[in-house]
Parts: C-alpha cells; sequence; structure tokens
C-alpha cells in the first residue's frame, strides 16, 4: 500500500481499485521494489491504475521494466487496449508517452472532485486528468 500511494494520494481509491484487479511487481534481491494494479474494463481493455518505484530506487529503470512487462503480458493475452489517467503535467506523462500511449481525452477538474484535498506536484495543484490509452 505505501508503494500504491506514490502513485495515488488516496487510500481509498486504490483500496477500492484492487478488486478484480492483477498486481504486477518489479524485485530487486527478492525485494518488491515497485508495483502496479490493472484493473479489467471490459471488451479486451484494461487500465493500469497505479505504477510506483521506491523513491530510492526510481529513475533506475524498473518502471521501465515493469510497464513494459504489463504491456506484453496484457498485448499476449489478446487484449486490445490498455488505459492510464494521468495529470497533464510531470515526468510521468513522458514515460507513458516513450511506450506508445497517446492522449484520448481530458477529464476537467477530475483531481478535484475525486479527492478530498488538493493534490500539489512540484508545487503545482493537478486540476485535470488526461486519459491516456495505448492501442493493441
Ligand atoms: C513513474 C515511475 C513509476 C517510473 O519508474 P522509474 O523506475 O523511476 O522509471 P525508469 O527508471 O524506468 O525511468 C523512466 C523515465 O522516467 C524518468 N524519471 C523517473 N523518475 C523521475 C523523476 N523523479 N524526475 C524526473 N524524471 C524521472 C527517468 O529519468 C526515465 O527517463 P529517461 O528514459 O529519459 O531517462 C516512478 O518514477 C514513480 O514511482 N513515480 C512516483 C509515482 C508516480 O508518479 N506514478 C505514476 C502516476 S501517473
Amino acid at each position: 500500500m505505501a508503494l500504491l500511494l506514490l502513485a495515488d494520494p488516496s487510500e481509498d481509491k486504490v483500496r477500492s481499485s484492487l478488486a478484480g484487479s492483477r498486481c504486477f511487481a518489479a524485485f530487486r534481491d527478492g525485494v518488491v521494489v515497485g508495483a502496479c494494479v490493472v484493473q479489467p474494463r471490459g471488451a479486451g481493455v484494461h487500465e493500469l491504475m497505479s505504477i510506483a518505484v521506491l523513491p530510492e530506487h526510481q529513475q533506475s529503470g524498473y518502471g521501465t521494466v515493469l510497464l513494459q512487462s504489463v504491456i506484453d503480458c496484457f498485448r499476449a493475452s489478446g487484449a486490445s487496449q490498455l488505459e492510464v489517467g494521468a495529470g497533464t503535467f510531470g515526468y510521468q506523462l513522458a514515460f507513458y508517452q516513450r511506450h506508445g500511449f497517446r492522449v484520448a481525452s481530458i477529464d476537467h477538474d477530475f483531481f478535484v472532485r475525486h479527492y478530498p484535498e488538493p493534490v500539489f506536484e512540484d508545487g503545482i495543484q493537478h486540476l485535470d486528468m488526461l486519459r491516456l490509452r495505448l492501442r493493441y
């Protein structure tokens, strides 16, 4: 949970995403250093709900391996697309787009409507959410 909360500050939202989902983890020397949750959306569509790597292990390639493994796993299972929601700024956008995700739509004021407290990153408040989509 501590790991997943790095990707989404709402424990309620993280917990509600777990039922029926699959969890993937990245290990270093037998210890989990990264994890993500993927929820089925039906008709070959899956949503990556949270992906996070422990701060001390970020920028070491674990996130890339984890995301690529998820993409490959669902491609092999015959999925049609993988979706993810992300803020409108930050290195995460480049991270997803480097793997082939493209912007599908904008959910205006998502972070205002779905979180009890304002969500800040790099001193900027997250307001809108970009829906990103990878088509297989
Ligand atoms: C997003 C995240 C899962 C990526 O995992 P990672 O192991 O750090 O990623 P990688 O080492 O494979 O690096 C992927 C790219 O992201 C960049 N990156 C990762 N962390 C970064 C940071 N804190 N600041 C700037 N760039 C960063 C890397 O430099 C790399 O870019 P490059 O290929 O141009 O060098 C991880 O940084 C994380 O847990 N972040 C906090 C939680 C989060 O924001 N999750 C996503 C919610 S939408």
